[in-house]
């Protein structure tokens, strides 16, 4: 799979153009990012390069914070999550990415109501101390030669996140189906490779980019529509290979596994580990390093030697350079022992208050366990239907209550008409579900998936 989630991520490969339901979850209004985060990288550059969306004014160029205010200018009356979002000195207003009357928008509220947590920028989180921890390395092993930008807005062009990194006009990944669409030429990233040919541009030859990004998808405890991403480059000058007695392909592949094997033992120790050829439109060749961890093969990342049309299009003609990405939470859930990604979400004190500023893997001890609650739900499907917008719905109505909804049940009458059944599994992280509660967003579900979904229920 070519843009993957660093995992095993089937992506449906339909596409299509249906027009989500805005959740009726009514999400809180988000709080501001810790105030104790690092200052890393030019952060003022960072905001001066990004080329936005034309609804998105900027705010100051010194401040580079995530805040939350709440809207007074822009509230709506009907609006349940009125929130005015800053991001790396960009103003980000609900009513710009949450349009549920233009079909070129399929953001809902639950998702908009992520954008802005920045948990990568929390030195106490998880995801912030693993991104510490890579920084710690490349600083180390690199005399703090990497830029960093963790302040990069999410929301971006089509250009930026798919055409500028070369993935072909036809990529499944570009579908309504798995990417978040503000408008027909505007997203929220799918991957953080979508900064990699503006900081190219802006003449950066070592750059590390962490940020939030957002992915349609099926709903299990590894997948989460929202999740982190960390993406590395680095570019050679001619005079750096010419020294080698190999050519410029071999010299960067042979840099970058060097780098990134380095980086796995500074993760992971001695562990044992392997390279994978495989594919990714913005590189050739490609690769996949896997680690033996906990008795089994784990993926730990995607990477390669860089498209040398990425280069040549922003002004590295004569340079060749490595790329890559990987995913903050699946190597968060081996690292600290975390069994379900919405964790990472939990804002509950028995979670957060285990987690401190430098301490990677320190496991992570489950409070409680609360038991699941299973409920079945059966239809006959549209010709529109997909099981990304079906866990859209049963999200942005259960919210992190929903743990899985899993297909167990599929056939096809004689009349052509296809059933679906889908198991939905809830659970609180933090506390015991009542029946009541249960029953009535199940009640909700069967409505909305009705209406909105065009299926008719069982
Ligand atoms: N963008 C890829 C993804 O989201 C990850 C990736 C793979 C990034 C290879 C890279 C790379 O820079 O070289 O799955």
């Amino acid at each position: 799979m070519l843009i993957s989630r660093g995992g095993t991520c089937a992506r449906a490969l339909l596409l299509l153009s249906t027009r989500m339901a805005a959740s009726s979850i009514s999400s809180n209004l988000i709080a501001p990012a810790s105030a104790s985060r690092r200052i890393h990288g030019s952060k003022p550059f960072s905001t001066q390069l990004l080329s936005y969306p034309p609804f998105l004014s900027r705010a100051s160029l010194f401040s580079s914070h995530a805040s939350v205010h709440s809207n007074k200018v822009h509230k709506k009356s009907n609006s349940r999550v009125a929130a005015l979002l800053e991001i790396g000195g960009v103003k980000i207003a609900k009513d710009d990415v949450v349009r549920e009357s233009d079909p070129t928008n399929n953001v809902p509220d639950s998702i908009f109501s992520k954008i802005g947590l920045q948990l990568h920028r929390r030195d106490n989180h998880p995801i912030g101390i693993l991104k510490n921890a890579i920084y710690e390395y490349f600083d180390t092993s690199y005399s703090s030669m990497f830029v960093k930008f963790d302040d990069l807005c999410p929301i971006v062009s089509v250009q930026q996140n798919f055409d500028e990194v070369l993935v072909p006009a036809d990529h499944v990944s570009r579908s309504y189906n798995d990417t978040y669409y503000v408008d027909a030429g505007t997203v929220l990233r799918c991957h953080t490779s979508a900064h990699q040919a503006e900081l190219l541009r802006a003449g950066h030859s070592h750059f590390l980019v962490t940020g939030d990004v957002y992915r349609r998808d099926s709903i299990d405890s590894t997948h989460y529509p929202v999740f982190h991403q960390m993406e590395g480059v680095r570019v050679f000058s001619p005079d750096e290979w010419e020294v080698s007695s190999t050519d410029a392909t071999s010299y960067a592949a042979t840099n970058l596994k060097k780098c990134l094997e380095g980086l796995a033992r500074h993760l992971f120790g001695a562990v044992e580990m392997r390279w994978v050829d495989t594919y990714f439109p913005f590189t050739n060749p490609s690769f996949e390093l896997e680690i033996y961890f906990q008795e089994k093969w784990m993926e730990v990342l995607g990477c390669g030697v860089t498209e040398q049309e990425i280069l040549n299009r922003n002004g590295r003609k004569d340079s060749v350079a490595w790329a890559f990405g990987l995913g903050l939470e699946r190597l968060a859930m081996v690292l600290f022992d975390i069994p379900d990604i919405r964790l990472f979400w939990s804002t509950d004190q028995r979670l957060t208050s285990q987690f401190s500023a430098g301490k990677l893997g320190v496991k992570f001890k489950p409070f409680s366990k609360f038991p699941p609650c299973y409920k079945d739900i059966s239809f006959w499907i549209s010709d529109s239907f997909t099981e990304n917008n079906l866990c859209e719905v049963v999200r942005g109505i259960a919210g992190d209550l929903v743990e899985e909804v899993k297909l167990i049940d599929n056939f096809t009458n004689k009349k052509g008409m296809t059933s679906h059944c889908y198991r939905i599994a809830f659970r609180s992280m933090e506390r015991s579900l009542t029946d009541e509660e249960i029953n009535q967003l199940q009640w909700s579900i069967r409505e909305t998936v009705q209406t909105k979904l065009h299926v008719t229920l069982r």
